[in-house]
């Protein structure tokens, strides 16, 4: 745990989960950047109403908690972070109320005073979160976006002149850049174009997808792969689709599997509400379930003979493996003995040794140039 010293205070926070020598920091120095920019300008004021849109572990809803103040973000651990950092700093936990991205963004008769954005990579999260401001603006909000200068391109300033209106950026600091919107009422934005749809190729399905939805534009190739090598005999009875995403991979194994019960899974809330629109348009007359949490927290034990998954490998900023390990480590406690974990990856990233070491052992289903399937036993 490190110290975020800012004007606000003085703030002990984590990342979430919480991991034994972590390495990275809970904030960033375009956090540092915008709190910094609200005391110099004088900006914060006792009955100020301010919106922070993708805090990654509540670095900003710690420093602004005694403000009437409302997060949003489409991530779960980015919920659960501003939890955990709230209370060990000793902040009321509900002092900030967390909006999930589908959510209202406020109250139309109370718009914000100031909005606070860290700029994601995803353009299509950016542009969708744009439109959703745009009902709890008025030209008096001081609208400011943080981000590190290299993930600030021509086309995220281009998303806010055309959705909110005049945008102007800060001088580099820290390699943190600020961004400074205007909102202009007279402005006509385009539609949002979120959510999406796409067909999938050789079926009748059609796949919706949220904003900040993996490969939510087109069928990503890895997925391609795994669903063309589901298994097919029909002897599963509980399939969870781990990191669902749009949910695809679990639909096709429903599809292939017609006595199953499924359950889907995911951290974003975008890809766990796809999924659920997806898994009702497929198969209106099939339940299942869905849920929201950080990799299969909250799922009983011994509950699923069959776990597929396609690991993501990055989380907030932060490439690693580490998911995908903890990942294989919580499948291995939810599958029933003799249950199986398949898991697709790109050949390099050798989930073979962590599958084998986890589980005792790892075969491989099926492989091409550049993936591999991996199916894994609970013995
Ligand atoms: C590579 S994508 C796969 C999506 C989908 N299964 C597919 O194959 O198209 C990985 C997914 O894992 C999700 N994810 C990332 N971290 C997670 C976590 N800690 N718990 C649950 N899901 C997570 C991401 O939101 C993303 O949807």
């Amino acid at each position: 745990m490190e110290t975020l010293a800012v004007p606000q205070g003085n703030f002990k926070l984590s990342r979430f989960p919480v991991r034994q020598q972590e390495t990275l920091r809970a904030w960033d120095a375009a956090d540092e950047y915008l709190l910094d920019y609200l005391n110099d300008e004088q900006l914060l004021h006792s009955n100020c109403h301010i919106l922070i849109v993708n805090d990654s572990f509540g670095a900003l809803a710690c420093a602004l908690s005694g403000y009437d103040t409302v997060s949003v973000s489409d991530s779960f651990i980015a919920q659960q972070g501003m939890q955990l950092n709230l209370n060990q700093n000793q902040l009321d936990p509900d002092a900030v109320e967390f909006r999930h991205s589908l959510m209202a963004y406020g109250q139309a008769d109370k718009p914000y005073d100031i909005v606070l954005f860290k700029v994601t990579k995803s353009l299509a999260q950016l542009e969708d979160q744009l439109h959703r401001i745009r009902p709890y603006i008025t030209h008096n909000s001081r609208i400011i976006a943080a981000g590190m200068a290299k993930g600030i391109h021509t086309s995220t300033l281009q998303l806010f002149t055309t959705i909110i209106g005049q945008t102007k950026t800060s001088l580099a600091r820290k390699k943190a850049r600020l961004i400074f919107a205007h909102f202009d009422p007279e402005l006509i934005p385009p539609e949002n174009s979120y959510p999406r749809s796409y067909r999938l190729a050789n079926t009748e399905y059609q796949i919706l997808n949220h904003a900040n939805v993996f490969s939510r534009e087109k069928l990503d190739i890895g997925t391609r792969f795994l669903i063309e090598n589901l298994p097919t005999d029909n002897r599963f009875q509980q399939i969870i689709d781990l990191g669902c995403g749009n949910g695809i991979v679990g639909l096709m194994a429903a599809a292939a599997n017609p006595q199953a019960s499924l359950r889907f899974v995911d951290e974003s809330y975008m890809a766990v509400a796809s999924a659920r629109e997806n898994f009702s348009l497929a198969f209106p007359d099939r339940e299942a379930q869905f849920e929201v949490t950080d990799c299969l927290k909250g799922i009983p034990s011994d509950s699923s003979d069959l776990i597929l998954n396609n690991p993501p490998f990055h989380q907030q900023n932060a490439i690693g493996d580490f998911i995908a390990w903890q990942m294989f480590t919580e499948a291995k406690t939810i599958l029933k003995s003799g249950g199986e974990l398949w898991v697709i990856g790109n050949r390099h990233l050798n989930y073979h040794a962590k599958l084998k070491k986890l589980f005792g052992n790892c075969s491989t289903i099926a492989s091409n140039t550049k993936f591999v399937i991996l199916k894994a036993i609970k013995r």
